[in-house]
């Protein structure tokens, strides 16, 4: 596993993160077990994962709590939030210490390492800076979390328009960005920018469901190219990746897809959500592979430049 400095925090986490979340919530959408699920955090942390992302609104806190209960604290880096926006908006105060307090019974801590307000979309981020950051400040002086971090609602906002604001406000440590080979899009738009600004930059989406599963690949191919977003001629509609796969090449899709998120510069954590323990050690291992090649990289670039409206769901 390499260990990356996450951007002002001087965190030194994996480059690979372990996603409590997402379409797997460690499985527990497939109903697998929770004893399953505690097992997989503890696979990952046996692989070098310090980095682990969860949330209050996905009910996995209290299986991270278990996983880690036998780890020495300083070892793991818990990244948790707080569900956005508010039940009781007048009551910013009140209602984040409260979740807060939940989180941490939960996950049997005293501190949060990065807690994050949860899935901001753009229209909702003026209450997020001016209601719910000072409260998030005041709980940082209190020593209850270390590092405030914002992560957007990439469905609803697949151009970052929120993070763009973010970014400019020079409040948040850490940020969470939607970003893969379909929507590059965060490239200019929040990636640079959080590098000037020493932010450190988690990734989400990374293969979701359209490169991951095939048919949903080329359901996805179909519509960018009826849209005149990529070109017909750029790849085979029923394996449109193909070209980034063979000897010396990526080993399959979500292989290529990792390491193209992986070696983005400004990238520090691309995460990771599974519910299976053999996808969690072919992703770490895909994580810890060198870049593609760079005429993949560049053709992938090149082919999915003018894409900012999907998500790769
Ligand atoms: N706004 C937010 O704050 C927000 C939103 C979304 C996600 N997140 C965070 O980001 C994390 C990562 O995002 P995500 O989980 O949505 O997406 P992701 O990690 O890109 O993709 C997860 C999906 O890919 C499948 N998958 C993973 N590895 C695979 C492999 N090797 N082969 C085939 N399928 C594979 C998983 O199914 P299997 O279970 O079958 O492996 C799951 O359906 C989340 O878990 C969560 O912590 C945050």
């Amino acid at each position: 596993m390499e260990y990356i400095t996450l951007g002002r925090t001087g965190l030194k986490v994996s480059v690979a993160g372990l996603g409590c979340g997402g379409p797997s919530r460690l499985g527990l959408r497939d109903n697998r077990s929770e004893k399953d699920a505690v097992a997989l955090v503890k696979l990952a942390l046996d692989l070098g994962v310090n980095f682990i992302d969860t949330a209050e609104a996905y009910g996995t806190e209290e299986i991270v709590g278990k996983a880690i209960a036998t780890v020495p604290r300083d070892k793991v880096f818990i990244s948790t939030k707080k569900k956005f926006p508010l039940d009781d908006p007048s009551d910013p105060a009140g209602e984040v210490r409260k979740s807060l307090e939940q989180s941490l019974r939960r996950l049997r801590t005293d501190y949060i390492d990065v807690y994050h307000v949860h899935g901001v979309e753009p229209p909702e981020y003026k209450y997020a800076s001016t209601k719910v950051l000072p409260v998030l400040v005041q709980l940082k002086q209190e020593g209850k979390i270390r590092f405030i971090g914002i992560t957007e609602a990439f469905v609803e906002d697949t151009t970052h328009r929120m993070l763009r604001q973010a970014l400019r406000d020079d409040a948040w440590d850490v940020i969470m960005a939607g970003f893969n080979l379909l929507n590059q899009s965060a490239r200019s738009s929040v990636l640079q920018k959080a590098v000037k600004e020493k932010v450190g930059t988690l990734v989400m989406f990374a293969v979701r469901r359209a490169l991951s599963q095939p048919k949903r690949l080329r359901e996805v191919w179909a519509e960018l190219t009826k849209k005149g977003l990529v070109e017909r001629d750029a790849g085979n509609p029923e394996e449109p990746l193909d070209f980034s796969i063979g000897d010396g090449k990526a080993s399959s899709v979500v292989d290529a897809a990792y390491r193209f998120c992986r070696h983005e510069p400004g990238v520090h954590v691309v995460l990771s959500g599974t519910g299976s323990p053999e996808h969690l050690r072919a992703n770490i291992e895909s994580l810890a592979k060198p870049p593609l090649p760079a005429p993949i990289t560049a053709r992938l670039k090149e082919i999915f430049a003018r894409v900012d409206c999907i998500t790769g769901n």
